[in-house]
């Protein structure tokens, strides 16, 4: 269904190469859904995406569950360019009520944890059932802080990628394929 990627792409001043494709994307998609399904068959579950990035990931999540499930949406951020600003707002509020429910936090990336480690505490309070984190990539080498996501797409080594749903500088959400900057 889609077309080949293109082996690189220039966004704003950097170039990137085609680091994982749309079909290995799909491919990991359907056997987290999988695992899913099977652990919170009977639960369900309410899925939390985290925008902007996410949206993609959760798109396609969404449609490899096929339990019964929930989604909601928060915005949060701590990203500026390449470089990690250390805030983190919610700027979209979660209305739905968390209490008791099965929380499946969905994120594009784990990168320094500090997003997880912010918004996790946040949601405690609230006293769901259970947290969970489903994200697309995990960079474990950058981490910071102790988070540990529980279905992991991909892991990445320590390096900037875009596309499916990543940016750079806001853009490059758009391309099917995830691309990395190689400096
Ligand atoms: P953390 O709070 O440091 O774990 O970063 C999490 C957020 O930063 C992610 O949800 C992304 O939106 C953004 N981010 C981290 N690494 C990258 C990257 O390589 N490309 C694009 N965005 C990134
Ligand atoms: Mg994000």
């Amino acid at each position: 269904m889609t077309s080949k990627p293109e082996p690189s792409v220039t966004l704003h001043d950097k170039t990137f190469h085609l680091y994982i494709s749309h079909a290995q994307i799909q491919e990991r998609i359907t056997a987290i859904a999988k695992t899913i399904d099977a652990e919170y068959q009977g639960k369900r579950p309410l899925f939390i995406t985290v925008l902007n990035g996410a949206f993609m990931f959760a798109a396609d999540l969404a449609r490899a569950v096929t339990i019964d499930c929930e989604w909601a949406f928060v915005r949060l951020s701590s990203y500026q360019g390449t470089e990690s600003t250390g805030t983190v707002s919610q700027v979209l509020g979660l209305k739905d009520d968390v209490e008791g429910r099965h929380v499946i936090v969905v994120e594009d990336i784990v990168d320094s944890g500090r997003t997880m480690a912010n918004f996790l505490p946040e949601l405690e309070v609230e006293h769901p059932a259970s947290i969970a984190i489903a994200t697309l990539l995990f960079k474990p080498e950058a981490l910071k802080h102790e988070v540990q996501p529980d279905h992991v797409c991909f892991e990445t080594g320590n390096e900037f990628v875009v596309g499916y749903g990543l940016d750079y500088d806001e853009l490059g959400r758009n391309l099917p394929d995830i691309y990395r900057l190689q400096e």
